[in-house]
């Protein structure tokens, strides 16, 4: 089987599918890698790094399409694939499912990454926690370069400098790295989830959690994943939490619901109550953000407060982002086609849960259902 690696086409994507660590757990076991030349230069990975390590460089992009069994991707497209190919990468398929359908007209069979199912068996091809560790560190050294402040607190001899004040939002998987990389720089940090198991979490990293007077009920589904809760429901929310956010240097948002829109957490209002020279940095923001007036792919001043609405930040640390993404591909590509074929009629829960597009049909039932094909 031949995996094929190719330079992401989206603008400012600089991670890359694989890396040189990863081509000899795929070469032991058979399969060959063909890398399209510098698509690892954006993310510091060499041709020569990859060819080191047993893989093929191809001249073209062409080369490799024609010649791939499957396509590892970061953000997969059809474009030039054939009926028969395989693509795995990620694609959005909850939010924009019209992509499924292209794959399938192509027949291509599509997996998407964003579908990993939350089960022990599959923690290690989970790459969108992958992706959310970098963007929950980078979120925190971001606006620790913002804040006109110093995180740590400090006893010199030119006084005592007291430590910042961090505020997460949300403390899913990017919401603990946010945690640990605002403590491990010192800062006081407090955090609020809907999902009540999160308590602990925080507390075990040393942050202290906010505790709402909120009915959350049934806030987790089977999933691990927070519900959406109801418009009067936020709005009780973000009236709490005004008070918190308003005596914070720094509110870091990451509260999503898969597949729906990110829910408004922080008002405008809210904002203006912030101390000038605070930050928010809203990492919900590919969802439509958690902060009313953060602005997609930009960093804003609003009421004296910097808002931080950057887009894939994990791109921001490319190197790692692609390690840990290379490793969540070839676990999950052993996974499938580890004995050189991928069986399409297994009832393996994995391979279900993310196969998107098969044999000319969207064949994912949420999918399906967001189409209006169910
Ligand atoms: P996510 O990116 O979908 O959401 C981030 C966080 O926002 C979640 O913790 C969610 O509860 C929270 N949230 C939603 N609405 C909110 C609101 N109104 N106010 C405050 N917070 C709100 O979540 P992520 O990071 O993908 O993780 C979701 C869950 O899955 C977590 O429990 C995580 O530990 C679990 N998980 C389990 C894995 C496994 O068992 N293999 C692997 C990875 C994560």
């Amino acid at each position: 089987m031949i995996v094929g690696v190719l330079k992401e086409t989206i603008p400012g994507e600089r991670r890359v599918a694989l890396v040189p660590l990863v081509v000899p757990q795929l070469v032991s076991k058979g399969f060959e890698v063909l890398v399209e030349a510098g698509a690892g230069a954006a993310a510091g990975f060499t041709d020569q790094e990859f060819a080191a390590k047993g893989a093929k460089i191809a001249a073209t992009r062409e080369e490799v399409i024609q010649a791939a069994d499957v396509l590892a991707r970061v953000r997969a497209d059809a474009a030039g694939l054939r009926a028969g190919q395989t693509v795995i990468g990620f694609f959005d398929p909850l939010s924009e499912p019209q992509r499924a359908r292209e794959f399938a007209s192509a027949g291509v069979s599509a997996f998407a990454m964003e579908l990993m199912p939350r089960i022990t068996r599959a923690q290690s091809m989970d790459a969108l926690s992958s992706m959310a560790t970098v963007a929950g560190y980078k979120a925190v050294i971001l606006a620790a370069n913002s804040l006109p402040r110093l995180f740590p607190m400090l006893m010199t001899a030119a006084g005592t400098i007291a430590p910042a004040k961090v505020f997460i939002v949300g403390v899913g998987v990017a919401g603990l790295q946010a945690i640990a990389t605002a403590r491990r720089l010192g800062a006081v940090v407090s955090a609020y989830d809907v999902r009540p198991a999160v308590k602990e979490q925080v507390l075990s990293l040393g942050a202290k959690f906010v505790e709402l007077p909120l009915e959350a009920g049934e806030a987790e589904d089977k999933g691990g994943y927070a519900r959406a809760m109801d418009e009067t429901f936020y709005q009780r929310q973000r009236e709490l939490m005004k008070r918190v956010v308003a005596e914070s240097d720094v509110v870091i948002t990451t509260a999503a619901v898969p597949g729906k829109k990110a829910p408004v957490l922080v008002t405008e209002d809210m904002v203006q109550g912030m101390a000038p020279g605070s930050v928010i940095v809203d990492l919900a923001i590919e969802r439509g953000g958690n902060c009313e007036i953060t602005v997609a792919g930009e960093v804003v001043v609003r009421h004296g407060v910097t808002l931080i609405g950057l887009l894939n930040l994990p791109s921001t640390a490319p190197y790692h982002a692609s390690q840990m993404y290379a490793r969540n591909v070839v676990n999950f590509l052993l996974h499938i086609a580890g004995k050189g074929a991928i069986d399409f009629s297994g009832e393996d829960e994995i391979l279900r849960e993310t196969l998107v597009a098969h044999d000319g049909r969207v064949v994912h039932p949420r999918v399906k259902e967001l189409l209006g094909e169910a």
